[in-house]
């Protein structure tokens, strides 16, 4: 599998001098999940930063190859413009031509299932499907690399539970890669291949754990002995991080 995102030793310093990230060595290949938890601010956000090329490491080195999609827990979609205008937003800026925009658009709503409300203005969506449309608007770019920072936070479970697998069929059509930040370990252990824990600030990785179930995932698997076990372990990994 070819690499998309690496880091290697990869430090970053910000401007006042508050050393967010220490030797992070992270790679993410095309089509794989890989997420990040870790204690709050401890450098994910900043990761996610540095890994988009948005800020410069200020030490060690990064390689990324092709395009990115940042896909963040604020859906800030246009209040003006319908959720099909919304998601076709990003298109038109690429100046793609009008039928090509119209075919992507329709297939990515009937994807996540907005097909129904195309034409709604997002003050008329509840809160899974503002963010149900902004994810959306992040797939119809087929980037090869998403940065996801916990874009399902502000959700309740059950909503989050859903939009997870649909999540995961969305991705199962592209060859993306992906780094999602997350605070649940739920999330991270039922969406990965490989979930990663991070240090306190400044942030370094100090655990992996690759996640030892297949491609079909549905919801009793959050129920399975061998789900918790995973849990558990991480959950472990991070309080030993952070004793009370
Ligand atoms: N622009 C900035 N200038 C200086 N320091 C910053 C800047 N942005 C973030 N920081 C600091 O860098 C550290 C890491 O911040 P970051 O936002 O990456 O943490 P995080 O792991 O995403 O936290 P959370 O889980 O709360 O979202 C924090 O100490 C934060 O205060
Ligand atoms: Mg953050």
């Amino acid at each position: 599998m070819s690499v998309v995102f690496s880091s290697t030793s990869a430090g970053l310093i910000y401007p006042d001098g508050t050393q967010a990230l220490q030797d992070t060595s992270v790679s993410v290949s095309a089509g794989e999940f890989v997420s990040i938890v870790g204690p709050s601010g401890c450098g994910k956000s900043t990761l996610l930063r540095m890994a988009s090329g948005l800020i410069g490491q200020t030490s060690g080195s990064l390689n990324r190859s092709g395009t990115v999609q940042f896909v963040f827990q604020d859906s800030t979609l246009l209040p003006w413009r319908t959720v099909r205008k919304n998601v076709s937003l990003n298109l038109e800026l690429q100046k793609i031509d009008q039928p090509t925009i119209d075919q992507r658009t329709s297939a990515v709503l009937e994807l996540v299932g907005l097909a129904d409300s195309a034409d709604k203005l997002p003050r008329q969506l509840s809160g899974g499907m503002k963010m149900r449309t902004s994810l959306a608007r992040s797939l119809v770019c087929e980037p090869d690399l998403y940065l996801f920072d916990e874009p399902f936070a502000a959700l309740d479970e059950f909503s989050r539970e859903r939009l997870n697998i649909e999540l995961r069929n969305m991705l199962s059509t592209r060859n993306a890669g992906s780094l999602f930040v997350t605070h649940s370990i739920a999330e991270a252990v039922f969406l990965s291949h490989r979930v990663l824990v991070m240090s306190p600030r400044p942030g370094t990785i100090v655990n992996e754990f690759q996640i030892p179930f297949g491609q079909h995932r549905d919801q009793d698997l959050r129920y399975s002995s061998e789900f918790a076990r995973v849990s558990g372990e991480i959950a472990q990994s991070l309080r030993e991080l952070s004793p009370l």
